[in-house]
């Protein structure tokens, strides 16, 4: 089954994430895709009875450890029975929160402990592009994600690739073209197949909207999409799980 995940980024109230996914099961039909929603980790009690309607949750960022003093953090713990996913490495916290390939390997271990299931998101810079870095940036970035993922725990692993510079709110956009993103999917699940001799879901994410997910889907042999903007707009969000649906 394809799978979606709606990254809210710092968006939405409680409330207001509560409305919306109100206002969105009037615009679709569960089932036939994995929906996950991510929402802002202060609204995922609210969002969490989206289960009954074969809805996922995910956390967008925890912190690795246990309870403790770490003013301001979510504890990995906190998540169990709460978050169904985790976003681990999204760009934005590599870029903004100077999280670490140290950080991230952490996290998908911590994460794996108490039964989220990580997505770990990879991806490279425009600069890194331009200097023809991709591969070795998306290697580093797997290799030390996943350095404590045993083979049996790589069922419960996704990837996203995202590169940075094709991120809809990245300064001077670019767009990455479903050839570009099949080839660096094909990059990665050769990785892990060489890691662990068989491959994980593996996601694009980087502006897709509901008129180029089914070419990221079929041209770009994606698994599913991360989508960050056009997840917080109700109408194309519905029309990105309807397309979705339809793509088996
Ligand atoms: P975008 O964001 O869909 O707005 O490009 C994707 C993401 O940051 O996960």
């Amino acid at each position: 089954m394809k799978m979606v995940v709606a990254n809210w980024k710092m968006h939405m109230s409680g409330a207001e994430s509560e409305r919306f996914f109100k206002d969105l099961m009037k615009e679709v039909t569960p089932g036939g895709v994995e929906v996950v929603i991510a929402p802002s980790n202060f609204a995922l009690y609210s969002l969490s009875k989206i289960k009954q309607w074969q809805f996922s949750l995910a956390a967008q960022n925890f912190y690795h450890m246990d309870y403790g003093a770490y003013t301001g953090e979510t504890a990995v713990r906190q998540l169990v029975g709460v978050a169904d996913y985790a976003l681990v490495g999204h760009s934005e916290r590599r870029q903004y929160f100077r999280e670490t390939n140290k950080d991230t390997r952490r996290k998908v271990a911590a994460a794996l402990s108490v039964g989220v299931k990580p997505i770990l998101c990879v991806g490279e810079t425009a600069m890194e592009r331009e200097n023809k870095e991709t591969d070795d940036v998306v290697r580093d970035q797997l290799l030390a994600g996943l350095a404590d993922v045993t083979p049996t725990q790589l069922k419960d692993v996704v990837i996203a690739y995202e590169p940075r510079w094709a991120i809809s709110t990245a300064k001077n956009v670019g767009v990455c073209t479903p050839e570009d993103a099949r080839s660096a999917l094909t990059f990665i699940r050769q990785q892990l197949k060489e890691l662990y001799g068989k491959t994980a879901r593996v996601l694009y994410g980087g502006s897709v909207k509901s008129d180029n997910i089914v070419s990221y889907l079929k041209k770009g042999e994606a698994d599913g999409a991360l989508v960050g903007g056009a997840s917080l707009q109700l109408k194309e969000f519905g029309d990105i799980i309807e397309a979705t649906k339809a793509v088996r």
